[in-house]
C-alpha cells in the first residue's frame, strides 16, 4: 500500500453545521501526524477546476464555532461523469495528494465510492448532513444543531398556535428520512410527526384526526417531513381544509434556516472526534470507509453500507411520541 504523505480535504453536498469543526480536526490531526494538507474548494468541482490550496494549522483557526463550510460546497454534475472523474484524478496526481477526506451526505459518499473503485484511490468519508440518513452511524454531523433549531422554531410557533387555537403543520427537512421530524416533535412536545417511514403503513393524518388529537387541547403542532413521500405540510393542510373544515389550519415551512447557525457542543465534539478518526483510519490502512459513531464508539462503515437507503427509525421513538401526546 502506497505511503500517504499528503491528504486533500473537501466538503460536498448540502452544508451542515459542524463541517468547519470537522475540517479543523482533519487538518490539525493530519499535521500533528506529519502529513501535508490541501484544501479543495467547492467539493468535487474544485478538483475539476483546480481550486486547491495548501492548508496550515492557522488555515483552520477560529472556525470551530462557524456554521457552513469555509471550503464552500457544491453538488458537482461533472463529477458524475467518467470524464469529470478522470480530470479530478489527474488533478490529485498533479497536486501530489495521496488520499482524500470527503465530508458530506449520501450523494457525496456515493461519488467517493465510485471514484475510489475506479482509480483504486484511498478515501475516508465523514457523515456531514443534517438529515441523519446515513447507515452505520447513530449520528451525522449537523443533525443535532438542526434538531435544536427546529425545536426553538416550534417553541415559538406554539405561542401562536395556542393563542389562536390553531392546527399547525410545520415542514422540516430530511428528504426521505424522518429523524428530524420525529425527534423534533418529541423535543418540542408536538402532537405528531408525519414521516416517510410510516407513510406506507398507515394514513397518519386520518389516524390523528380520528383519534381526536385536539379533543383535550386548544392547539396542535404536527411536524411533517418534506418531499414526495409525505407530500409535505402544504398537502396535509389542503387535505385538512377539505376533509376536516372545522380546523383552523396554518403551515410553516422551516426551510434553510435548519441548515445554518453555529454548531451545538455535541456537533462540534462529534465532528472533532470523527475528523481525528479519519486521519487515524487512513494511517491505519483503512480505505473507502465512512467514520461512524455507534454507542459512543468510533466505527468504520464501508461506503456501500453507509449509503444504503431506508435507515430505520427506532420504534420506541414513535411510541414515545404517541404516548406523550395524549
Ligand atoms: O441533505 C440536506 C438537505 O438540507 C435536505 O434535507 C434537503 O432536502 C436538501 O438538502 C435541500 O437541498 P438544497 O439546499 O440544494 O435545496
Amino acid at each position: 500500500m502506497a505511503k500517504i504523505n499528503c491528504i486533500g480535504i473537501l466538503t460536498s453536498g448540502g452544508d451542515a453545521p459542524g463541517m468547519n469543526a470537522a475540517i479543523r480536526a482533519v487538518t490539525r490531526s493530519a499535521i500533528y501526524n506529519g502529513l501535508e494538507v490541501k484544501g479543495i474548494m467547492r467539493g468535487y468541482r474544485g478538483l475539476i477546476y483546480d481550486e486547491i490550496e495548501p492548508f496550515k494549522t492557522n488555515s483552520v483557526s477560529n472556525i470551530i464555532q462557524q456554521g457552513g463550510t469555509i471550503l464552500k460546497t457544491a453538488r458537482s454534475k461533472e463529477f458524475q461523469t467518467a470524464e469529470g472523474r478522470q480530470i479530478a484524478y489527474e488533478a490529485l496526481q498533479r497536486e501530489g495528494i495521496d488520499a482524500l477526506v470527503v465530508i458530506g451526505g449520501d450523494g457525496s459518499l456515493t461519488g467517493a465510492r465510485i471514484f475510489a473503485q475506479e482509480f483504486n484511490y484511498p478515501i475516508v468519508g465523514l457523515p456531514g448532513t443534517i438529515d441523519n440518513d446515513l447507515q452505520g452511524t447513530d449520528l451525522t454531523i449537523g443533525y443535532d444543531t438542526a434538531l435544536n433549531t427546529i425545536m426553538q422554531a416550534v417553541d415559538k410557533i406554539r405561542d401562536t398556535a395556542s393563542s389562536h387555537e390553531r392546527l399547525f403543520f410545520i415542514e422540516v427537512m430530511g428528504r426521505e428520512c424522518g429523524f428530524l421530524a420525529l425527534n423534533g416533535a418529541i423535543a418540542s412536545g408536538a402532537e405528531a410527526a408525519i414521516i416517510p417511514e410510516m407513510m406506507l403503513q398507515q394514513d397518519q393524518l386520518a389516524d390523528l384526526i380520528s383519534n381526536g388529537f385536539r379533543k383535550s387541547k386548544n392547539s396542535s403542532l404536527v411536524l411533517v417531513t418534506e418531499g414526495d413521500i409525505t407530500g409535505g405540510a402544504m398537502a396535509m393542510a389542503e387535505r385538512v381544509k377539505i376533509e376536516y373544515p372545522q380546523y383552523d389550519v396554518r403551515v410553516t415551512i422551516l426551510g434553510h434556516v435548519q441548515r445554518g447557525g453555529s454548531p451545538t457542543a455535541n456537533d462540534r465534539i462529534l465532528a472533532s472526534r470523527m475528523g481525528a478518526a479519519a486521519i487515524d483510519a487512513l494511517l491505519d490502512g483503512q480505505r473507502n470507509v465512512m467514520i461512524g459513531i455507534q454507542n459512543d464508539e468510533i466505527v468504520y462503515v464501508p461506503f456501500s453500507k453507509a449509503i444504503k437507503k431506508n435507515k430505520p427509525v427506532q420504534q420506541d421513538l414513535l411510541n414515545t411520541l404517541k404516548v406523550l401526546s395524549i
